[in-house]
């Protein structure tokens, strides 16, 4: 008998996302990756270390279905220190299985059917699939070009009585700019008297240069208060295969976050927890953080300047955006599939962050890489 097996698609327009497939040509042309955005060096080895006296002191089942203890305190200490604000580590913070999962999770918990979810574009990938996938409408917002910047008389003007959520990310993927103080002033105006939640990708917050500071909306309490806050491990630590993230927020908010997230993985690894928690003592390992990404910032920029590359500014994040157009008029996904065949260099054309695939001949190249790394990308990238 036959048996048709017929499925309508959830996410019909969905293919392999750039990163695969940008990492699969990498590794097909034996090419340095700077696509994907991992480091290519080792964690610290302590950390190591702790997850393995974790497992031997036989901390291997389920974690309490928020995090262990030990770490959400540490995490309400963090918070407080940095930002200023008071997290009830038994009901306002969750640590989840990266910060992809906390961003999914509190999209489907608090949008629904019809909702309208302000996002900027160019965004990182897994906001529109959890805003639909949820009955939601994302709204898009560009950001102004050159400078990337968000214009907030547009942004106010699709604000209406449908904004459920407006999503932000700041350290920005993939442009590396920062919201600023003025930003944060001209946000509270718009939420202000509005049931909006603010959903916050804060997953970069320790990499920001120039001694600029990072503005999370854990600092304001207007925003805070209306904000959920996702943060990754993975990003501070050199660990992104380990996906452990958390979310923090206020009770109101994290209690909706839970209900749901407690059906999607119930719990995150538990060894990891702990040796998290371990680290977060070590507080010079985030503090520095800043500066050990500035320099490879400003390493692979300086090693550009006889390139016919224009660096673009990059104030965060460990994105470098080059663009390209005194070399070809080529669309930029071509480009990029160019240099990964011929150059045996990746990274990821940005359109494809954009629903409009706006391009404006920018490549994005991830410096989370050892220096001999980013110093032959650059020996490539200036011979073209
Ligand atoms: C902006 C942004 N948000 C969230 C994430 C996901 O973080 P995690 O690896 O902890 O899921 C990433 C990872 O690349 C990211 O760039």
């Amino acid at each position: 008998m036959r048996f048709p097996l017929e499925i309508s698609s959830k996410l019909p327009k969905q293919g392999a996302s750039i990163f695969t497939t940008m990492s699969a040509l990498a590794n097909q042309h034996n090419a340095l990756n700077l696509s994907q955005g991992f480091p290519n060096f080792p964690c610290p080895p302590e950390l190591i270390e702790y997850v393995h006296e974790a497992m031997l002191a036989g901390q291997n089942q389920y974690a309490p279905m928020a995090g262990v203890p030990v770490l959400r305190e540490k995490l309400a200490e963090k918070t407080r220190e940095l930002y200023g604000a008071t997290y009830d580590a038994e009901k306002e913070i969750t640590v989840v299985p990266g910060g992809t999962m906390g961003i999914y999770a509190a999209i489907t918990a608090l949008v629904r059917e019809g909702d309208e979810v302000v996002i900027i574009e160019p965004a990182y990938d897994s906001y529109v699939p959890a805003i639909e996938l949820n009955g939601g409408r994302p709204i898009r917002i560009e950001l102004s070009y050159p400078d990337f910047r968000i214009d907030w008389n547009e942004f106010k003007k699709v604000i209406n009585f449908r904004t459920r959520m407006i999503i932000l990310n700041s350290p920005h993927n993939p442009t590396g700019t920062l919201l600023d103080a003025e930003g944060i002033k001209q946000l509270a105006r718009i939420v202000d008297g509005n049931d909006i939640i603010i959903l916050s990708d804060e997953v970069y917050e320790h990499i920001v240069f120039d001694g600029l500071p990072h503005e999370s909306m854990a600092k304001y309490p207007e925003l805070a208060k209306r904000s959920l806050i996702v943060s990754s491990f993975g990003k501070t630590y050199h660990t992104t295969g380990w996906k452990l993230g958390y979310v923090v927020g206020p009770e109101k908010l994290m209690r909706e976050f839970r209900k749901v997230y407690q059906f999607m993985a119930f719990s995150a690894h538990t060894p990891s927890q702990y040796a998290y928690a371990r680290i977060l003592d070590n507080k010079a390992l985030y503090h520095e953080l800043a500066a050990f990404y500035q320099h490879k910032r400003d390493l692979f920029a300086d090693a550009l300047k006889s390139s016919r590359f224009e660096v673009l500014p990059c104030k965060g994040s460990y994105f470098q955006l080059l663009k390209y157009d005194k070399i070809s008029d080529m669309k930029d996904t071509d480009f990029a599939k160019e240099l990964t065949v011929k150059y045996q260099i990746a990274s990821i054309p940005i359109s494809v962050f954009y629903l409009s695939r706006r391009d404006e001949h920018i490549l994005r190249f991830c410096f989370a890489k050892d220096d001999e790394t980013l110093l032959k990308a650059a020996e490539i990238l200036c011979k073209i």
